[in-house]
């Protein structure tokens, strides 16, 4: 059953059938397709093309189709083109006649384009919203653990001591980012391309704007060429699940390492975890390296749409139907990663002592102890040489700075007092940075009631 059969003498080679259709995955978008039909046959209404009784008996049939594909008594079936095809062709079959007005002043066209975004749009909000649940679990982590010292890294070496709440609060910027990055493609591509036609718009006297104010958009597309074969908003948002996955990806890393027999900073919970078939004594973090592996393929969903659209002249070309299973793919992907690794988050043991014992290796305080020097007159870099050589020394001798007995401080450089003791302790080393965005207790303290206040507002 075609929408274009007319001007054919052939029936379609099967194949090409096959190649050409779209429905089995554009059926995703049933909904959208419906009700960006009665928006518009609403608007044809309102316009004096279509009388009251026709509208009606088309929104009806419409309803119907609705209900009746939720309820599981229709199925959306394959002999289709596409979603389009397949709910006009059943509008018919319903109501005779006034079905048949449906696609008055309208193409396929803009029409997809329509349910695209409307499907895209509905996508950002629930993307938002596991961003937010995420968020919001990291929120309670960082709160419990304001004075969990452990190391900061630079190249995977120890550099200086933070707190878990510090660590985490920077994947918490990145999701704020996150969310912020979807929220300017919503605003952005909120404008409605319904009323485009196939490519100059129509000679219909249609109402544009009431169409868009119908479907809850900002406005009208105002180019009906752009309005058929824009995907911008969709290589953003690919753009924007890619950085997503990305952040993800780093912290699954961490807590892939954090997890490893010999940092041991976490555990990862027996529910969120699984084990070998051969060695029994593995608990394996699988799902932290699934999401991790998985940013490739959304990273792949970019770079194809971005290639696909390398090129296509103005205005619709069928190319663009590819954009349609790498953004789903893309999309179902990325949710499923954020709801899988928000419960392996919330479920997560976190080791306290032992992040701070290897805080406590490694000479992360060896910054402080030069800024001691520098405290009593000392040029940094004369104090940063200084250091250097006690750091030599105790390596040599197997111990800490802070196992180091003074007299060996004061050979090096006299300057050296008893005091350096509780300068170079990891709470004086972390209590000590109270800059904006310093992991310091009060530093933190005033970040934790910004994030808190972010998160009841949006
Ligand atoms: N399935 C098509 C797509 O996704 C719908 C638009 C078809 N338009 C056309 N001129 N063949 O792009």
């Amino acid at each position: 059953m075609k929408l274009w059969g007319g001007r054919f003498t052939k029936e379609t080679n099967e194949l090409v059938h096959n190649f050409n259709a779209s429905i089995s995955y554009d059926k995703k978008f049933y909904k959208q397709d419906i009700l960006g039909s009665i928006a518009h046959v609403t608007m044809l209404e309102k316009q004096g093309i279509l009388t009251a009784e026709e509208k009606d008996a088309i929104t009806v049939g419409l309803q119907g189709i609705l209900m009746d594909i939720e309820n599981g008594t229709l199925a959306i079936t394959a002999e289709y083109e596409d979603i389009h095809s397949f709910v006009e062709a059943n509008l018919i079959d319903r109501i005779g006649e006034p079905g048949k007005k449906l696609h008055t002043g309208r193409s396929r066209n803009d029409q997809v384009a329509l349910d695209m975004k409307l499907y895209t749009r509905d996508e950002i909000v629930i993307l938002n919203d596991l961003l937010k649940e995420l968020m919001v679990i990291l929120h309670r982590i960082m709160s419990e653990n304001i004075d969990t010292y452990m190391p900061g890294f630079t190249h995977l070496q120890k550099a200086q001591p933070v707190t878990l709440a510090h660590h985490f609060g920077a994947y918490f910027e990145m999701f704020r980012r996150d969310r912020s990055r979807l929220r300017d493609i919503y605003d952005r591509m909120n404008y409605c391309p319904l009323g485009s036609g196939a490519l100059a718009g129509t000679t219909y006297p249609l109402n544009r704007d009431y169409t868009a104010s119908l479907l809850k958009f900002d406005g009208p597309t105002l180019n009906s060429m752009d309005s058929v074969s824009d995907r911008d908003y969709l290589i953003e948002l690919l753009s924007a699940l890619s950085t997503i996955m990305m952040h993800m990806s780093r912290f699954c890393e961490e807590i892939i390492l954090w997890n490893s027999n010999e940092y041991q900073f976490v555990e990862i919970d027996d529910s969120y975890s699984t084990g070998s078939s051969i060695m029994p004594q593995k608990k394996n973090p699988d799902i932290a390296e699934l999401i991790r592996g998985k940013t490739g393929r959304v990273y792949g969903a970019l770079i194809s749409l971005l290639t696909t659209m390398k090129g296509i002249p103005l205005a619709y070309n069928k190319d663009m139907q590819e954009d349609k299973e790498l953004t789903f793919d893309a999309i179902d992907t990325t949710k499923g990663c954020l709801a899988l690794f928000a419960g392996m988050l919330d479920s997560m043991k976190f080791n306290n002592k032992a992040m701070e014992n290897s805080a406590k290796n490694g000479f992360t305080n060896a910054t402080d102890a030069a800024d001691y020097l520098v405290g009593r007159g000392i040029a940094f870099r004369d104090a940063h040489d200084i250091i250097g050589q006690l750091v030599l020394l105790c390596l040599d001798k197997e111990v800490s700075l802070d196992e180091l007995p003074l007299e060996e401080y004061q050979k090096i450089c006299p300057v050296f007092d008893e005091d350096i003791y509780e300068a170079i302790s990891m709470k004086t080393c972390v209590e000590k940075r109270t800059t904006i965005g310093a992991p310091g207790h009060d530093a933190m303290v005033q970040i934790l009631a910004t994030n808190a206040k972010y998160l009841q507002e949006s």
